[in-house]
C-alpha cells in the first residue's frame, strides 16, 4: 500500500513514497515563489518516477512551513515531529537531531524510543540559516559549494559580531573592502552560524548520538566545525534534505496501519 511524506519548506520541497518500508522515490526541487506549484510539481514527479498515480496513494502527510500548500494531503505533521521520525529511522541510535532549513533551525531532543522530548527553534531571523549563507555567498561572489571548500582551507577566521543578516553582510562587505582574506571571512561566516546552533544545542541539552538534517548539513564546513565546537561526531546522512519528507512518509505509513487495524 504504498504512502507518501511531503515537506514543502521554504527553499526546498521534498516527495518521499514509501510501499511497505521501501523508497519507491525521492524528490527534491526548489519551492520558489508559489508552494502550491511547487508541491503540485514535486508529488506529481514522485508518482511518475514510481510508476503510480495519486489516487494509488493510500495516505500522504505534508510538513513544512509550506505544509497548508498541499490540497492532496490527508494530514499535517510538524517538522519537529517528521525530522525526529526520519532521523530516528535512518540511525536507531540518534538522540539528537539538528535541522538547518533555509529560513529556520532547530534542535531536537529524542528519546530511546525516537519520541521527541524536546526542541529549540529559531524561526524569528535568517542568521544562524541555510539563508545566511545564501546571502553571504552573494556578497562575497562565490557560491555554496566553493564557500565549504575556502573555510576549510583557512586557519584563522574573522569575527563577525553583526546578530543580524543585514547588518552581517554590510560588516562582510568592508571586510572584503579592507582587503580581509575570502577564506577567513568565510571561515568566520561559517563560526557564525555554529555558534548559534551551539547556543540552541545548549538549552535543549544535545545526547549522542547526533544527526544533522536539512540542506546546510550539505555544507561540510559547517558539519566540520560543528563537530569541533561540541566535542561530539555529528552524522550526515545520504541525504540530509529529504529526512523531513522520510519521516512524513513514515508517519503515513503508521496512520494507515492504524486505520487498517481499526477496520479490521
Ligand atoms: N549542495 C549544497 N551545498 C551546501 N549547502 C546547501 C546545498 N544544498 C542546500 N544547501 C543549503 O541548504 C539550505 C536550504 O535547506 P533546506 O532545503 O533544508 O531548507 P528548507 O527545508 O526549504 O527550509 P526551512 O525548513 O527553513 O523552511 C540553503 O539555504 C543552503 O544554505
Ligand atoms: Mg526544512
Amino acid at each position: 500500500m504504498p504512502v507518501a511524506g511531503i515537506d514543502i519548506g521554504s527553499l526546498s520541497t521534498e516527495v518521499v513514497i514509501l510501499d511497505k518500508g521501501k523508497v519507491l522515490s525521492e524528490i527534491i526541487i526548489p519551492t520558489g515563489a508559489n508552494s502550491k506549484t511547487a508541491a503540485e510539481k514535486a508529488m506529481q514527479m514522485g508518482l511518475e518516477k514510481s510508476g503510480l498515480s495519486l489516487d494509488n496513494l493510500q495516505h500522504i502527510i505534508a510538513t513544512g512551513y509550506g505544509r497548508v500548500s498541499a490540497p492532496f494531503a490527508h494530514d499535517k505533521v510538524t517538522e519537529i515531529t517528521c525530522h525526529g521520525r526520519g532521523a530516528f529511522y535512518l540511525e536507531p541510535g540518534v538522540r539528537s537531531v539538528i535541522d538547518i532549513g533555509g529560513q529556520d533551525s532547530k534542535v531536537i531532543r529524542l528519546n530511546s524510543h525516537g519520541k521527541v522530548v524536546d526542541f529549540v527553534m529559531n524561526e524569528k531571523c535568517a542568521a544562524g540559516t541555510g539563508r545566511f549563507l545564501e546571502v553571504m555567498a552573494h556578497a562575497l561572489e562565490v557560491d555554496l559549494s566553493e564557500m565549504s571548500r575556502l573555510a576549510q582551507l583557512a586557519k584563522n577566521a574573522v569575527t563577525i559580531s553583526s546578530m543580524c543578516t543585514v547588518f552581517a553582510e554590510s560588516e562582510v562587505v568592508s571586510l572584503i573592502a579592507e582587503g580581509r582574506p575570502l577564506e577567513e571571512i568565510v571561515k568566520g561566516i561559517v563560526a557564525s552560524i555554529v555558534e548559534r546552533t551551539v547556543a540552541m544545542a545548549n538549552r535543549v541539552g544535545l545526547e549522542e548520538k547526533v544527526m544533522m538534517t536539512g540542506g546546510v548539513a550539505k555544507n561540510a564546513a559547517v558539519v566540520k566545525e560543528l563537530q569541533e565546537s561540541l566535542g561530539m561526531k555529528v552524522t550526515v546522512p545520504r541525504e540530509p534534505q529529504s529526512v523531513g519528507a522520510l519521516g512524513a512518509a513514515l508517519l503515513a505509513e503508521e496512520a494507515l496501519g492504524n486505520k487498517e487495524g481499526q477496520n479490521r
